[in-house]
């Protein structure tokens, strides 16, 4: 019988973290292309809004703000989960096999392994999008000091750090496709109200992560469907 409660899964911290990453990567994409700068030359620029992007000072602006505020998000977003001491999302040994097995079982519609809290490919999705935005980061901080006049930073190593800078952006715009790409799956589906609302049905994190689902804690059982948190525990541990 299908029920409509609810486990919860995102903090709203979590969930600012994600969407405030999420706003300030893509506006570090367009401003970090209006820099190179070639709206100009793809006549981008003759689109509404179009003389705004081509201008270098304005994309610079708003490189650097949009840095500013995925700065602030990355560090909170380390510092809340290491001292909480909160891993579930980092890879574990096997998970490139165990993701493969996952797809595999949504393409041919059989029974997947199976999963904690996060999927085997969220936790690689996780160190390959993270990865790429930590290396962002610093090879922008050394752009940035290469800027400042009273800094003299040799061309070789500015070529060397705008070439990682370059590659790491082509290989989050990749992340980002396949990220996106992966709610083409009908059952990946249902973890988008997760960062929206917080919550998922209990009926989908039953059967898909089910070891998450035996080991839930009080603070992860909704209890706003008038269901008390002793019922719920009960329920899962008789599962
Ligand atoms: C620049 C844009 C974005 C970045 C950098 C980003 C980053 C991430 C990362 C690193 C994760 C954890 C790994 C994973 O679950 O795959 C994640 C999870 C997630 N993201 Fe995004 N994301 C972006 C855009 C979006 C968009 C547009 C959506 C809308 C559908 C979305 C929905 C989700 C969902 C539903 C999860 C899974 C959360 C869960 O497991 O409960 N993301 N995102
Ligand atoms: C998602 C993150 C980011 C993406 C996709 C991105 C992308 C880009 C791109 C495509 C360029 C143009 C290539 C170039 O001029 O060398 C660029 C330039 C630059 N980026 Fe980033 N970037 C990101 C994060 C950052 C961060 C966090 C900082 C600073 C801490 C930063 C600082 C700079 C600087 C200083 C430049 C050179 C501007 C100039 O002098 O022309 N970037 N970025």
């Amino acid at each position: 019988m299908e029920n409509n409660r609810k486990i919860i899964r995102q903090s709203l911290s979590n969930r600012i973290v994600h969407w405030g990453i999420a706003i300030s990567t893509i506006l570090l994409i367009v401003s970090g292309f209006g820099n190179m700068p070639m709206y100009k030359r793809y006549n981008i620029v003759k689109l509404p809004f179009g003389e705004f992007l081509g201008s270098f000072i304005n994309m610079l602006y708003l490189h650097y703000l949009s840095a500013a505020f995925l700065c602030f998000f990355v560090f909170y977003h380390l510092f809340v989960h290491y001292f909480a001491k909160e891993f579930d999302i980092l890879p574990r040994k096997g998970d490139v096999t165990q993701s493969f097995l996952i797809i595999k079982a949504m393409i041919t519609k059989s029974q997947e392994p199976p999963s904690d809290k996060y999927l085997a490919e969220q936790r690689i999705a996780y160190a390959f999008i993270g990865g790429n935005v930590l290396t962002l980061v610093i090879t922008g901080f050394i752009k940035m000091l290469k800027n400042l006049d009273s800094i003299n930073i040799p061309n070789s190593i500015n070529t060397i750090v705008t070439n990682i800078h370059n590659a790491a952006t082509m290989l989050l715009i990749l992340g980002l496709i396949g990220h996106i790409a992966a709610f083409i799956f009908k059952e990946n589906r249902k973890m988008i109200p997760g960062m929206f609302t917080g919550k998922l049905d209990e009926d989908y994190v039953k059967h898909r992560h089910s070891i998450w689902y035996e080991n839930l804690t009080d603070d992860e059982i909704d209890v706003s469907n008038n269901v008390t948190k002793e019922e719920k525990k009960f329920e899962t541990s008789s599962m």
